[in-house]
């Protein structure tokens, strides 16, 4: 394996940044593929931790190539800001991903206070929508100062109308293009057809590593609609969004937190609230990277994790913030849900019956040994195995990876996830 996805398998924050900078250890190429600086992308190592929201989380590693692919919608005045926190790094940026400016924040503003789904308000809905409705400004032209100010010439009119009947302050059409241009400028060497670059670097044999951002059940498609983001975290988006072909990609690991958070709107059957609810929010730091918000709570579903499974392709899990279940005597795991009476295993494309099921739980026993220090799959306690060994049961993936804590070397490799031919 080779061309491997890391995907997160629940609401997002499973910890797909800190799974990416570790298997980047052994790449030679990270790409993120989708979204904006919705994500946040935490990575800790050498008492040092970054908050990473454009880039790939294999920007640490300087000695990789790091792509932000087509599928990207890119706030330059974030990215900008972004690289002043990293030293050395080899970065490639699509000519073909799509601009994020002002006017997109300011509408989501407006949009998330008519319709609340308690977004990030980084303009994400707004550039995919503009992307959709070939309204949107590629990287392309956004790099050519004419090209660029006869976009916004001709597209300021519009979205200013439409800002001020939403409440919003248009924008000056000089301010915006002269602040902007210069961000243009300062990004100009790093854009170029990644396309191309990545279907070399697979000719070259390379290992590549596919970041997702949020989670499958954020997808614009297969998550709990319309309460999730505006595009594809799923590995089946992989290809379409970073110009490669379907088939060159060999393994999807689903990066799975040991219970599940949630930030934002929306039906959440397994959220726990209370006592426990805030001390795992405490033990975990579950306080969003992008927005600071508090994550809602709730234990691990299984219900959502088979359906990762199937609407991304799973070839393994990755289990992250075991160490945030030690000490909690009794710990629950959604098996199915009951909708009207009946038991389901699945999750309803109506939000509303989705709303109306209620989780049925087993209960395992917890541990209270610390795990922080565990090194290898042998050394977790027995409760510990007994509760991995289930969810694989339940979902029927092998485990490749676990962590117990957040610093890159309290991750633990069970099964190598690239494989030599
Ligand atoms: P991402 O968006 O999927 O990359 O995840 P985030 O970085 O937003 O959220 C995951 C949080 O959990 C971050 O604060 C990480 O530092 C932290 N984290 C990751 N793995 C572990 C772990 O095994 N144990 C603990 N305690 N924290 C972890
Ligand atoms: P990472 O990559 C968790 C959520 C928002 C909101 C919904 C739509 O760090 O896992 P958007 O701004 O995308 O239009 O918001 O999606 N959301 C995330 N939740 N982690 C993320 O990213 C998220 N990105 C978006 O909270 O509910
Ligand atoms: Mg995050």
């Amino acid at each position: 394996m080779k061309n491997v996805v890391i995907v997160g398998t629940q609401w997002g924050d499973e910890g797909k940044g800190k799974i990416t900078d570790f298997l980047a250890q052994t790449a030679d190429v990270v790409v993120r593929y989708q979204g904006g600086n919705n994500a946040g992308h935490t990575v800790i190592f050498d008492n040092q931790k970054y908050s990473l929201h454009l880039l790939p989380s294999g920007i640490l590693n300087a000695k990789i190539d790091n792509v932000m692919a087509n599928g990207m919608v890119i706030n330059p005045k974030a990215l900008i800001e972004e690289l002043t926190k990293v030293k050395d790094h080899k970065l490639y940026i699509s000519n073909r991903a799509h601009v994020v400016l002002p006017y997109h924040q300011a509408l989501d503003r407006a949009y998330d206070r008519a319709n609340k789904i308690g977004t990030t308000n980084k303009g994400i809905g707004p550039a995919y929508t503009d992307k959709a409705a070939r309204q949107g400004l590629r990287m392309a032209d956004f790099i050519n100062p004419p090209k660029f100010y006869q976009f916004l010439k001709e597209t300021l009119p519009i979205k200013n109308k439409l800002l001020t009947e939403l409440g919003e302050q248009p924008f000056v059409l000089e301010t915006l293009y002269n602040e902007y241009k210069d961000y243009a400028k300062q990004i100009e060497k790093y854009v170029i057809d990644t396309s191309q670059f990545l279907n070399q670097k697979i000719v070259e044999n390379k290992k590549i590593l596919f970041e997702g951002a949020q989670g499958v059940l954020l997808c614009l498609d297969h998550g709990t609609y319309p309460y999730v983001t505006s595009s594809s975290p799923t590995a089946a988006s992989v290809p379409i969004n970073t110009g490669i072909a379907p088939w060159l990609l060999e393994g999807a690991v689903g990066v799975t937190k040991a219970y599940t958070t949630r930030v934002g709107e929306g039906p959440f059957p397994s959220e726990i609230e209370g006592e426990l609810a805030n001390e795992i929010r405490t033990v975990g730091k579950e306080f969003g990277t992008t927005t600071g918000r508090p994550r809602r709570i709730g234990w691990l579903d299984t219900v959502v994790l088979r359906h990762s499974k199937r609407a991304s392709g799973l070839s393994s899990l990755a289990v992250t913030l075991l160490d945030v279940l030690t000490g909690i005597d009794e710990i629950k795991v959604v098996k199915d849900y009951t909708f009207n009476g009946k038991t389901i295993d699945y999750i309803p494309a109506n939000i509303d019956e989705f709303k109306a099921c209620k989780p049925n739980y087993i209960t395992l026993k917890g541990w209270q040994e610390d795990i922080t220090q565990v090194k290898t799959y042998a050394d977790l306690p027995a409760n510990t195995k007994i509760y991995l060994k289930t969810i694989s049961e339940m979902v029927d993936i092998p485990i490749s990876i676990f962590s117990v804590g957040a610093d890159r070397n309290q991750t633990i490799l069970i099964e190598p996830i690239f494989k030599e031919d």
